[in-house]
């Protein structure tokens, strides 16, 4: 195959004119014939205006061509879609396949011989991986890195739990407008990603145990010095891959590999939005994510990261207590050290430099968990025959074992209209339910499932509820919430069939979640449904691709024909 500039030649039906025309006009750009023979490596530039958390990618762009420049291949960086978690209607997650898309084939259409996915926010990671895995090519992934800390009243503080667990009290009138809008000014106090175990966390630290990252790059504090040291070693990372044709994703993403990424989204209390993103990305593989064994993984690995939502600190301290190196070595037999990284390295050689921290508690040892049991739990039972999950570190235990009675809401403009309606009838037992809100049915799968506790309930005191949807939640949101719930009501799941008064019982230890009605009853209830007719929404554009396409939160929400195995 061709290297470099040779690479995919556009078509003319005259390889060599096409290769003249590519060099002639690249050539205005000032390019010499030396550095047009160079080892191509692309680096996606996701700047934007609209994206906060990808501030520092301008400088970490500058640092990766340095890397790449010194081991004496040729940069060229390139544009795609950027994703910001606030700034995307309806949702983010309705537009990380687009992004997905936007990079295989940028990465396919332009030469190239190794790239650098450089991203973080949220979607961001996940749609670059997606897309590096499909398109198959020597691939280094940089996530931005995590923001630092702010501080309000002596308080550290940190988007966005504290964002949700200040709006809450702000909800119940704990405190007034004049603070709420202090406090806005410092949840966010410099660029790059959320800084708790939110959704863009939970993935950089998988990545950086799938081996696609360098090690440490999923922590350090994104406009610290060593990002961008870190981001020059990774240019000249992929520079060497450039020229050794490898390793590649189909190299590195190996079963073993996914059990350990499964491995530590467990242990770190990592997003649920995690295993949605982990399971798209396997798709693209010959290999599978299986939620039982995931389960089964959640009931043998503690988790062992002290980090909001589910403990006390933030990423910074993480990164200063050694970061996922000395969480893997931690993790010890739990972890397969064989598993090999982009540099070569396994990650027994990573773990053998794990930094050893004197005194830190941000990364616990197994015999002093945050929890015993892993982040996630996955339930079944006749309202999720394909699966629900639930954050049971970030839940209350006393009600991990509930039965209570049901309080429907129709969609996320019904929950927004009447969860806070004095008349509503809701008392602190019952179960708020919210469906239409799944993949299909809101669409993209709004991060809806942290239901606000209804204000009179939260000015009584109230702090948790149970909460069930096919919804997801943002990975820095806590509660007893059941998420994913699939199949979602909008294709005719059985969360579509729960009415008002209904009993719902949730069980966590034995992982179920049961309406509460007889099977006859709910058939009559099935039978009254109406039929499934095309909303108006999803007439033209990408939203018809997307509401034709998309698949249930068990197969990733990726599109049916992105699969590795394209369109059954
Ligand atoms: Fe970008 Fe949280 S808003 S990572």
């Amino acid at each position: 195959m061709a290297d470099g500039l040779r690479k995919g030649l556009t078509s003319y039906g005259d390889a060599g004119f096409s290769l003249f025309l590519r060099k002639a006009f690249i050539k205005a750009m000032g390019y010499s014939d030396d550095a047009l023979n160079r080892p191509i490596v692309g680096i996606t530039n996701t700047y934007s205006d609209y994206n906060p958390c990808h501030g520092n990618v301008p400088q970490i762009i500058e640092a990766v061509k340095r890397g790449v420049m010194l081991t004496g291949a040729m940069p060229m960086v390139f544009p795609t879609i950027s994703i910001a978690e606030s700034f995307a209607f309806p949702t983010s997650m309705y537009l990380r396949n687009l992004m997905a898309m936007d990079t295989e084939e940028m990465i396919r259409a332009q030469p190239m011989d190794a790239v650098v996915v450089i991203g973080g926010c949220d979607k961001t990671l996940p749609a670059q991986i997606m897309a590096a895995v499909s398109a198959d090519l020597p691939t280094v992934v940089i996530p931005v890195g995590p923001m630092v800390v702010g501080h309000h009243k002596g308080e550290v503080l940190g988007a966005c739990t504290d964002c949700r667990r200040l709006w809450g009290k702000y909800r119940a009138g704990e405190i007034d407008d004049v603070e709420i809008e202090a406090v806005n000014g410092r949840l966010a106090p410099s660029v790059g990603t959320c800084m708790v175990m939110g959704t863009a966390s939970t993935m950089a630290c998988i990545t950086e145990a799938l081996g696609l990252s360098l090690p440490m790059s999923a922590t350090i504090p994104a406009p610290h010095a060593e990002r961008f040291r870190s981001a020059e070693a990774s240019g000249r990372v992929a520079a060497a891959m450039a020229v050794a044709k490898g390793p590649k994703p189909s190299e590195l993403l190996t079963p073993a590999s996914f059990r350990n990424a499964q491995v530590v989204l467990q242990a770190i209390g990592g997003s649920t939005n995690g295993l949605i993103h982990l399971t798209a990305i396997a798709n693209r593989t010959r290999h599978r994510i299986d939620l039982e064994a995931f389960d089964n993984l959640g009931r043998e690995v503690p988790v062992l990261i002290d980090l909001k939502p589910s403990g006390e600190h933030y990423m910074e301290h993480f990164h200063h207590a050694g970061g996922v190196p000395k969480l893997m070595a931690q993790l010890g037999d739990l972890i397969d050290l064989d598993a090999k990284t982009i540099t070569g390295q396994t990650l027994r050689d990573v773990v053998a430099v794990a930094e050893e921290v004197p005194g830190q508690d941000a990364i616990r040892p197994r015999d002093n968990p945050i929890k015993a049991e892993g982040a996630m739990a996955v339930l079944h039972g006749n309202l999720a025959p394909r699966g629900a999950v639930i954050k049971q570190s970030a839940a209350s235990p006393k009600l991990l074992q509930h039965t209570g009675r049901a309080v429907v809401f129709e969609s996320v403009e019904d929950m927004t209209l009447r969860v806070d309606d004095p008349d509503l009838d809701v008392n602190a037992d019952d179960v708020l339910v919210l469906r239409n809100a799944g993949p299909k049915g809101a669409p993209g799968m709004p991060e809806a499932g942290y239901l606000p506790i209804p204000k009179k309930l939260a000015r009584g005191g109230v702090k948790d509820m149970v909460r069930i949807s096919d919804a997801r939640m943002s990975g820095t949101a806590f509660g007893t919430i059941v998420l994913h719930i699939t199949p979602e009501s909008a294709v005719g799941g059985p969360l579509a069939l729960v009415k008002n008064g209904d009993m719902i019982r949730l069980d966590v230890a034995k992982r179920s979640i049961d309406l509460l009605v007889d099977a006859a009853e709910l058939e009559k209830r099935r039978a009254a449904l109406a039929p499934a007719t095309m909303p108006d929404w999803a007439k033209r554009g990408y939203a018809h691709l997307f509401n034709e396409t998309i698949l249930q939160a068990d197969e990733g929400c990726d599109f049916d024909f992105m699969r590795r195995q394209g369109k059954d």
